[in-house]
């Protein structure tokens, strides 16, 4: 799927590792380290996820690893650089940030993320696109999950970069975030071939809640029976990282335990929203809505546990919602 042997990899490797040293010794680290300790992250955690620093100025990386031209040109195939081809100027991709690497699931650097140390726009940037980066297949913080944790059963899926950081300094070391990009099939699959469960996470807000639903349509398809999803939905304006660190990892794990939603429950509780189930009207939407999205269900008998709920919710009977499940509908 990827190129096995680029050379892009171990040049992005002695990226993280000038970013990292920068952050232990670059006369501008302070500011750095000051940020991280103010969102509560030790050193060893920061270790522990490689994080790095990427000093202001428009050249330290090119100066100090972009020796030719050559390498330059494999420095910008790597996102690193970015080339403007009409000043004829390359410069640093990531100057004056905080940077994630993101790791594939051997281990390897292929990109970074990095956060402005203020309010800054943009507040996240990412690498682009590049030989060795395919960000809607990439899970951030999947590697490191895996390595901490030798009989991994459940993944939790985060939005960003710090919610994975933050937890994981809770001692709750199996989040991971999609990178900016919905959660998609191949992301599902992903999990699912390592995992029995999942477990999505996303912020307290309408952006985190229609995430919420997209995720739960990427899962359809993967989810078998014996496998389990489940949704966490946070406080208003809460992020699993300010959450974890107002209450910390036992009332964090207690929300879990007691408020995490199945899967099937936030499918007819969302649907029950959209369409009104206390008219016939409503009840003949919802059905629309829901037939075509339990067609997906690969497990025979999560399918028919929900045919079956939805004929009590809907008053329909399976006979009618089969024949309704074959007939053109509206997507949700
Ligand atoms: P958030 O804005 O919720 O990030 O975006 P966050 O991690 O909570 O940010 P802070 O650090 O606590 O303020 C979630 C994710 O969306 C992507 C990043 O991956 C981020 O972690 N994002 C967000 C971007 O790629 N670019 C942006 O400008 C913002
Ligand atoms: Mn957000
Ligand atoms: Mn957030
Ligand atoms: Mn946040
Ligand atoms: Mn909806």
């Amino acid at each position: 799927r990827q190129a096995l042997d680029s050379p892009l990899y171990p040049l992005l490797d002695a990226a993280a590792e000038f970013y990292r040293q920068a952050l232990k010794g670059h006369p501008a680290r302070q500011a750095a380290v000051n940020y991280l300790k103010g969102r509560g992250l030790s050193g060893v955690i920061a270790r522990d996820f490689g994080l790095g620093f990427a000093p202001p100025g428009w050249d330290n990386l090119m100066k100090h690893l972009g020796g030719d031209s050559l390498q330059q040109k494999a420095m910008i195939d790597a996102g690193l650089l970015i080339d403007n081809p009409e000043s004829g100027k390359r410069y640093d991709r990531f100057r004056d940030r905080v940077m994630f690497p993101i790791r594939d699931s051997r281990g390897r650097v292929i990109a970074f993320g990095g956060r402005v140390l203020g309010d800054d726009k943009p507040k996240y940037l990412n690498s682009p696109e590049t030989p060795v980066f395919h960000k809607g297949q990439e899970l951030y913080g999947l590697y490191e999950a895996r390595k901490n944790n030798r009989d991994l059963d459940e993944v939790m899926v985060v939005e960003g970069y710090m919610d994975v950081i933050a937890l994981a300094q809770q001692g709750l070391r199996n989040a991971v975030a999609t990178l900016g990009t919905a959660t998609s099939e191949e992301h599902i699959k992903r999990l699912f071939r390592l995992v029995p469960n999942i477990l999505f996470c996303f912020d307290g807000d309408q952006a985190g809640r229609n995430a919420a639903w997209r995720a739960l349509e990427a899962c359809l398809p993967s989810l078998q029976d014996g496998r389990r999803v489940r949704f966490l939905f946070l406080p208003e304006g809460e992020d699993p990282d300010s959450l974890v660190r107002q209450e910390g990892a036992e009332a964090f794990r207690a929300r879990i335990h007691q408020q995490a939603q199945p899967l099937a429950e936030y499918f007819f509780r969302h649907l029950m929203e959209e369409a009104d189930p206390g008219i016939l009207e409503g009840k003949a939407h919802l059905a629309t809505l829901a037939a075509p999205l339990l067609d997906k269900l690969p497990g025979a008998n999560l399918r028919a546990l929900m045919r079956q709920r939805l004929g009590e919710i809907t008053g329909l009977s399976g006979e009618s919602l089969g024949a309704l499940a074959s007939s053109p509908t509206n997507d949700v």
